[in-house]
């Protein structure tokens, strides 16, 4: 990623002892060299990204924007442009769901706030990076998307849908802008443990604790475990750099095996080695 100038659009997270996917994505792109602009709609929150990778020897600037908001969708993109001299990386990180419910509950206004936020963003953002990375040459976009969008959302309704768009943006950024050497991958994380979907889950009482969501959240999961964030932006710094070059337009499940269990019941047993 040297020499490399690359956006994250929700690169802030509350303070905890766990990384969240926004700062991991954003500090692991600038701990291979790229330059990094943190978007967020909390500047406490980008600040605190952008020191850490100051720390670290990188560079770092804050951008605060609510990407709910159209306008700024596309003002994030110009500033970010301004100040990095161009752009060649965006990664699109926001997502919500603390509105949503059922499909028959769920409010109007509820559904149109996730799409505005998880789905309308990562379209207005990346059309508006378009030119700019035409003019570095090409460049990388990488969508956060969620297993969620392929499976039974449960009570996460709009959510679901509105990462099922971000598949679907992302198959058409890859198909459109292929010829400009733009490439646009998503990666669909499983249950991450994350500061999010602890105090998510907690707030709405759908698990009583962190131990209780380690536990359940790695139930259906072959390897048996939550992912990381740490997990989550690997794949997403590969998306990003030279090494995916001819790579676009792919989904990657960074999920531990849970989607293979579609249609299963259990867990797989483990299979004895056998003599030959
Ligand atoms: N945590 C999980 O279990 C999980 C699972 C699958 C997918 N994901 C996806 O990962 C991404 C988020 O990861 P995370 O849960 O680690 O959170 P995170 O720690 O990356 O935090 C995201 C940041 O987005 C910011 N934000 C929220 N709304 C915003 C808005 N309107 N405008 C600008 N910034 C805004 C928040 O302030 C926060 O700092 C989402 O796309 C989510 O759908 C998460």
């Amino acid at each position: 990623m040297e020499g490399r100038q690359a956006v994250v659009v929700g690169a802030g997270q509350p303070e905890s002892d766990l990384l969240g996917n926004g700062r991991a994505i954003a500090t692991f792109l600038a701990r291979e060299g790229a330059e990094v602009c943190c978007v967020d709609r909390d500047m406490a929150r980008a600040e605190a990204t952008a020191e850490i990778i100051r720390q670290a020897g990188g560079t770092a600037h804050v951008i605060t924007a609510d990407v709910g908001n159209a306008d700024d969708c596309v003002r994030l993109i110009e500033e970010s442009a301004a100040a990095m001299g161009g752009i060649d990386t965006l990664v699109n990180n926001v997502a919500i769901n603390h509105v949503d419910a059922d499909p028959l509950s769920l409010d109007i206004d509820g559904w149109q706030l996730m799409m505005d936020i998880n789905l309308r963003s990562q379209w207005l953002t990346s059309r508006t990076v378009v030119p700019f990375m035409r003019k570095s040459g090409g460049g990388a976009i990488t969508n956060i998307s969620t297993i969620g969008s392929k499976t039974l959302g449960g009570r996460m309704f709009a959510y679901a849908i509105s990462k099922a768009g971000v598949n679907a943006l992302t198959h058409f950024f890859a198909g459109t802008f292929a010829g400009d050497n733009i490439r646009c991958n998503t990666v669909l994380p499983a249950w991450v443990l994350t500061p999010h979907s602890i105090e998510g889950l907690t707030r709405h009482g759908w698990v009583p604790s962190r131990e209780e969501l380690e536990r359940t959240g790695s139930n259906n999961v072959p390897m048996h475990r939550m992912g990381s964030a740490e997990d989550v932006a690997n794949a997403v710094l590969f998306l990003s750099s030279n090494e995916s070059n001819f790579i676009t337009g792919l989904e990657v499940p960074v999920d531990g095996g849970a989607l293979q269990m579609i249609g299963r019941y259990t867990r797989p047993q483990p299979v004895a080695e056998t003599a030959a």
